[in-house]
């Protein structure tokens, strides 16, 4: 099992990517906020309702919130959370991805600069891996420290995440993934 992701290519994505960019990014007319928030109760479409069944059937707990970042800069070296740690997002790149990478590192020193999520200090952390984060739906360990670079400032990056009830871990649901696959 990947520490860090798992691309779930059997999830259609065009058709979500298409309702969500059509549903939720035209609240991006202003440049000043990068991130919105949608709160499952209120904000979960037919579609994304859709999209929760099918995550049902790899017993993935319901949906808790949604995010959609914009990113016109790359980010910097964070793990995801304010007062507690958000331990795993199911993220989907809708649009500004290419050329950019996730790029994953390693606690040297533990220092973190809290803000609107963790952030470290380069000096304190060292390169583990990087990636190239596939136009496919992708399970993400966001409870490490992280950052996308290569983004083009002239497309921004737009990305879903998703975050589920009672925070699971990316361990644990990355292992649901693998039995679902390991049973087909
Ligand atoms: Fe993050």
């Amino acid at each position: 099992m990947n520490n860090y992701f798992s691309v779930l290519p059997e999830i259609e994505s065009n058709s979500y990517r298409d309702h969500l960019l059509n549903e939720f990014i035209p609240e991006y007319s202003s440049h000043l906020k990068k991130t919105y928030g949608y709160f499952a109760q209120e904000h979960l479409t037919p579609k994304l309702l859709e999209l929760q069944e099918v995550l049902f059937q790899y017993d993935f707990p319901p949906i808790e919130y949604f995010l959609v970042f914009r990113h016109a800069v790359d980010q910097s070296i964070h793990i995801d959370g304010r007062s507690f740690v958000r331990y795993a997002s199911l993220n989907l790149v809708l649009d500004g991805y290419e050329g950019t990478r996730m790029n994953y590192y390693d606690i040297i020193n533990d220092i973190r600069n809290r803000a609107d999520a963790q952030y470290f200090s380069s000096t304190n952390v060292r390169f583990r891996e990087s990636f190239d984060p596939s136009p496919n739906w992708t399970l993400v360990n966001s409870g490490v420290p992280h950052n996308i670079v290569g983004i083009n400032p002239l497309i921004p990056r737009k990305t879903l995440g998703i975050r589920f009830i009672g925070n699971p871990t990316y361990e644990e649901l990355a292992l649901k993934v693998q039995k679902k696959w390991a049973a087909e």
